[in-house]
């Protein structure tokens, strides 16, 4: 299976988007909503909980797992595959989502190799929205510089987009509220961006609010398909995974809290049946 992880609901705008993609292949989703949000976390906490989850994906059998999760993917995919993965699963693969994003930010070809890529190729006012941990790790500038040194970035941090999210309140004057208050100061300015990435996985379910205060001018980047789309040549390139991956077209939905609820809110945003299981995650050192 490709195992898909997120912290919540959000992970499910990147896995309808691999489902449209490559639907041949099963999916494992796992939503860690107990423990949700994970934006305002420490380090160790989203390193401690992300490494749990994946365990409990690779335990279920899953070859390779996507952290569909930009905090996750900030804050810990790094130094698991480096510090944990060789020694824990040397044979699976852990992926996430924040480099292929920068890639489509930036304007580039997936797969684009820094300092082979001209600076000169970067183009735009560049702006990411993201969660508060996505924003004070910096992933997103730092893996811009590699491309371009010296580019500017523009982040703002939307701390209450994943609440308004998970609660379901994805309309209405409340939720408008915080996406007009979060983006006016990228917005409210002279030199507006003209690329705007949904730097959280949670956001793509707040688009038609915020496309109410993004100008007609700024290109806005969804996750889904762009790392749907870098997926699929990945797994091309890689023969070695795609052969052990199961293609039964098997769905299996599991989350940390109350199933019921899950399935209910679940299926209802990316309009699938969803019959989900409650797991709990076990402690690993
Ligand atoms: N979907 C997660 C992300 O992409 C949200 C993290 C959270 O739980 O705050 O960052």
């Amino acid at each position: 299976m490709i195992g898909v992880f997120d912290s919540g609901f959000g992970g499910l705008t990147v896995l309808s988007s691999l489902l449209e993609r490559l639907p041949q292949y099963d999916y494992l989703y796992l939503a860690d909503n107990a423990r949700a949000p994970y934006g305002a976390r420490s380090f160790d906490v989203i390193h401690q909980f992300t490494k749990e989850a994946v365990d409990h994906l690779f335990r279920q059998g899953c070859q390779v797992v996507i952290l569909a999760c930009n905090t996750a993917s900030a804050r810990a995919l790094r130094t698991l595959q480096i510090q944990w993965l060789p020694h824990a699963w040397p044979d699976r693969r852990i992926l996430g989502v924040v480099r292929p994003s920068v890639e489509a930010l930036a304007g580039l070809p997936p797969g684009s190799i820094p300092g082979e890529t001209p600076a000169s190729a970067v183009s735009g006012r560049l702006a990411v929205v993201a969660t508060t941990g996505t924003v004070a790790s910096d992933s997103f500038r730092l893996e811009l510089q590699k491309f371009a040194p010296g580019l500017d970035l523009r982040q703002q941090a939307c701390p209450l987009w994943v609440p308004l999210v998970e609660n379901g309140e994805i309309e209405g004057t409340g939720a408008e509220f915080y996406v007009r208050k979060y983006l006016a100061p990228l917005f409210d300015t002279e030199s507006p961006p003209t690329r705007l990435l949904l730097g959280c996985t949670h956001y793509p379910l707040l688009l038609p609010l915020i496309r109410k205060f993004v100008p007609p001018g700024t290109e806005i980047l969804s996750q889904g398909p762009l790392v749907a789309e870098r997926f699929a040549d990945w797994i091309t390139r890689h023969p070695e995974f795609s052969d052990r991956l199961g293609t039964g077209q098997m769905r299996i939905w599991q989350t940390t809290d109350d199933s019921t609820w899950f399935s209910r809110q679940a299926g209802a945003l990316i309009n699938v049946p969803v019959t989900a299981t409650q797991v709990r995650l076990c402690q690993i050192d």
